[in-house]
């Protein structure tokens, strides 16, 4: 038996013999990295290191990061697909190169945790192209003793990057044979999944440029990955990750609450304890739910585990299920000291949910009688009316064997966004309360801000949530400090001096990937439709910013009036919040 603190210990105590340093485990959201909602691995927060930059810590680095995973929620139900995963990862910046990272790595699972060779395989890359076939890692295993037959190669064996753009490179994975009375064959098959990877060293040598070419990296990184639950699993001999200890007890509170035995109803409690457990962190690092961004998902995992609460005949159940979850993690600070924030959300979108998804499943029931595919329009009363995130939609007509015309909802949801703009009530994507012509210079001057805090702390400064009222402008940014008070004037001056320009306002629509690539601002994980308007102010030598936006705006900056900023305040760890007005 091994518990997640004693392999978290080994883990760290290894490579801290190993000359590593330790390193915390980063936010869930990721700062500086617009093309991805959240950290999905390790190496993610460390991604300025791998291109070059120096960590105060030095070339050698380990930690337990915690990630989400969205793009396997369908999958989730199984018995090791998760959104939330702790890895342990270690780094190697333009230090040791293959040949040490494949021994500490071997050295780990061999000696410290002692896996025999016996139950033990790797892969290693095959070539394809780009990149040629990688004999040095096979070399290095043969060395240690694994069998030719152990050690496969696949073309596959790629990582990364972790975004659209960034490090990336062939790499090794190690896999651990787990059937606990059967030996494991000769050969090494990777279609058999009693294999189970337990381990990736990641060959950094390439960056991926915007236009999909590799380029070669200014140094060779390592970055190890090992999946922290199925590791766990495996060691302790047990098939099924939601039966170790950092699932079990969600399982059993389940069981408890509903009355009913995981026996029985494994994917609807997997499901629950999954999205449950994502949702505590999620919402430990800020996130709230909402109809946008990373609040999407948080609102879509927390109405999915209610849905599946309701087939399992549970109530007001989200905030009892997270319980557990606090006693598995003790070790997250973040997780303490925001416990009840974090039940209070639960709890209250599950209400809000819970009033309208018995009238929507029945709506829906009526909406698909005798039907082949859901209309978007159908669809979008569902989201509209009764809360229902289409990917909910999709799924409940998936099981009833009916399509969804995603196509049409995308159009429904567009229109509906151009008429509240002019509707003037209600809060929307670009967090206008109404469209007056106070909200709407403000807006304006909300990007001229956006652009100007860019200007004078630095590039890396992104939007992290508007809102706009017609008495004032509140703008929340990630920046780590208070703002001196001769920056708070540079900005104001900067804003002023721009406004008093008179610079145009300009509206194009284009392609979601041409506005990227022109250099537009686009929201932090915001998810855009293929096309989009994108506000210019300026142009030619005077465009001053960019962003993709749905406005409205005022048509020259001139119309704003004078723009002062009257409060600067930290929101959370790294979200700064500025309040301004046009006087
Ligand atoms: N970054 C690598 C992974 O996530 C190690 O598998």
């Amino acid at each position: 038996m091994i518990t997640r603190k004693e392999l978290i210990e080994k883990y760290l105590e290894f490579f801290k013999s190993k000359k590593h340093k330790v390193i915390p485990s980063a936010s869930l959201i990721p700062e500086n990295d617009p093309t991805v909602l959240f950290t999905t691995a390790g190496m993610h927060p460390l991604v300025p290191y791998l291109l070059g930059n120096k960590h105060p810590l030095g070339k050698r680095l380990v930690n337990i990061q915690k990630c989400i995973r969205t793009t396997d929620i369908d999958e989730v139900g199984d018995y090791f697909h998760h959104t939330f995963l702790e890895m342990l990862g270690n780094w190697s910046l333009g230090d040791y190169w293959k040949e040490e990272a494949i021994k500490m790595t071997f050295e780990f699972h061999t000696k410290i945790l002692k896996i025999p060779l016996e139950r033990y395989a790797v892969t290693v890359f095959s070539g394809n192209k780009d990149v040629k076939k990688d004999e040095e890692s096979i070399k290095i295993w043969a060395s240690l003793g694994i069998a030719k037959e152990r050690i496969a190669l696949l073309d596959d064996n790629w990582w990364g990057p972790a975004g659209e753009t960034g490090p990336c490179g062939p790499d090794t994975e190690m896999f651990y044979w787990t059937p606990n009375n059967l030996p494991a064959p000769k050969k090494y098959d990777p279609d058999d999944d009693r294999w189970v990877e337990i381990g990736n060293d990641v060959l950094i040598e390439f960056v991926k440029e915007k236009s999909g070419k590799l380029i070669k990296a200014k140094q060779k990184n390592i970055d190890f990955g090992g999946g922290l639950e199925r590791t766990l699993t495996v060691l302790n001999g047990l098939d099924d990750n939601y039966m170790s200890e950092v699932w079990k007890p969600i399982i059993q509170e389940i069981e408890h609450l509903s009355r009913k035995s995981y026996e029985k109803n494994k994917k609807a409690m997997r499901i629950i304890a999954d999205h449950i457990k994502a949702s505590v962190f999620i919402i430990a690092d800020g996130i709230v739910p909402s109809n946008t961004s990373q609040g999407y998902v948080l609102r879509r995992l927390i109405r999915r585990a209610v849905r599946y609460g309701k087939g399992l005949e549970l109530n007001n159940f989200t905030d009892k299920v997270a319980e557990p979850v606090f006693q598995i993690y003790k070790d997250y600070d973040e997780l303490k000291s925001n416990k009840n924030k974090i039940l209070k959300a639960l709890n209250e979108e599950e209400q809000k949910f819970n009033k309208t998804i018995g009238k929507g499943l029945n709506i829906f029931e009526k909406l698909i009688k005798n039907k082949k595919t859901i209309s978007g329009k159908d669809a979008f009363l569902l989201y509209q009316s009764y809360g229902f995130p289409i990917e909910l939609t999709q799924e409940l007509s998936k099981e009833k064997g009916i399509k969804t015309d995603i196509k049409e909802f995308e159009k429904e949801l567009k229109k509906h966004q151009e008429l509240s703009r002019t509707a003037s009530a209600g809060a929307f994507k670009s967090g206008l309360s109404d469209n007056s012509t106070a909200t709407t210079s403000l807006h304006t001057a909300t990007h001229l801000l956006n652009e100007a805090l860019r200007k004078v702390l630095g590039q890396e400064i992104k939007q992290r949530g508007s809102n706009i009222m017609p008495e004032r402008l509140r703008f929340d940014f990630n920046f780590p400090r208070k703002l001196t008070e001769a920056e708070v004037k540079k900005v104001e001056d900067l804003v002023n001096d721009k406004i008093e320009q008179g610079l145009p306002v300009i509206r194009q629509e284009m392609k979601l990937k041409d506005a990227l690539k022109s250099g537009a601002q686009a929201e932090f994980g915001m998810k855009y439709p293929d096309v989009v308007s994108v506000y210019s102010i300026g142009h030619g030598e005077n465009l001053f910013s960019r962003e993709i936006c749905t406005g409205p705006h005022v048509k020259n900056t001139r119309e704003i009036g004078k723009f002062k900023i009257i409060k600067e305040e930290s929101i959370s760890s790294g979200v700064r919040r500025i309040k301004a007005v046009v006087e």
